[in-house]
């Protein structure tokens, strides 16, 4: 395939960016979309250009470290397909491909591609574990009986990679979902209640101090999210918030 690759280029955090132009041929369809880009940087380095800077990790769809608009969604045209699984097959020869970083406040640039992301480990930090004492005394989480629908929906919820889609994809750039998740997560479990009051509180406080914006239901984040992360735990997030507002 012959392609027109219109890139965003950015220095830096301070710098002006701008969408350049690449040509690009020889594109196979089994190719991956990250590796498309590492053909691209192959030809700009054999030509003594800067390479095209981009986020990338496991490129097996579990680590959400990759992250790109592709004409203008999050991880490209498939549904529940990260960007480093999405394959050139889903493009057509002669096609141009508008490629930029995820766009948030909250995700400030850092160099062409690749968005600083700290953000989301900030919230996770406000809250997204269990203290648990494993100093010798710990209970075999198998004796704590879960019932079915509640281990599926926690696992569910779990199936969050972190990639920052949900927030690329709002209007409002609320990182409700993701939030919602790492809350339901524990929210459904027995060893996630004992802390549950305070994780709801300072996640939700921790999101709106990084300056994501708010939820207003419009479902972008669902669809775009490539793990199909469901509405349903942004409605738990709401009662769990509620309730522990409520008790305090
Ligand atoms: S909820 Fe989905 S889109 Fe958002 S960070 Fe998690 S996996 Fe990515
Ligand atoms: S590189 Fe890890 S999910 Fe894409």
């Amino acid at each position: 395939m012959k392609l027109t690759l219109k890139i965003w280029r950015q220095k830096n955090n301070k710098a002006k960016g701008e969408l350049k132009t690449y040509p690009i041929d020889g594109i196979e369809g089994d190719m991956s979309f990250l590796e498309m880009l590492d053909v691209l940087n192959e030809e700009l380095i054999n030509k003594g250009e800067e390479p095209v800077v981009f986020d990338h990790d496991c490129r097996e769809g579990i680590c959400g470290a990759c992250s790109l608009q592709i004409n203008g969604e999050p991880h490209g045209p498939d549904r529940q397909v990260t960007t480093c699984q999405l394959h050139m097959r889903s493009f057509k020869n002669g096609d141009t491909i508008v490629i930029e970083p995820f766009r948030a406040n909250a995700f400030p640039v850092i160099k062409d591609l690749v968005v600083d992301r700290t953000s989301f480990e900030r919230i996770q930090q406000a809250g997204g574990y269990v203290s648990v004492n494993t100093s010798g005394n710990t209970i075999d989480a198998n004796a704590i009986p879960v019932n079915k629908q509640d281990a599926d929906d926690s696992f569910n919820a779990a199936a969050c990679i972190g990639c920052g889609a949900c927030v690329a994809a709002c209007k409002n750039a609320s990182a409700m979902l993701f939030t919602a998740a790492k809350v339901s997560q524990f929210a459904l479990l027995p060893q996630g209640k004992v802390e549950a009051t305070e994780r709801v509180l300072n996640m939700v406080a921790q999101m709106d101090k990084e300056g994501f914006g708010n939820c207003t239901n419009t479902g972008a984040c669902e669809i775009e999210c490539p793990k199909g992360i469901s509405l349903e735990n942004i409605a738990r997030m709401n009662r769990e918030y509620l309730s522990a507002n409520l008790k305090g």
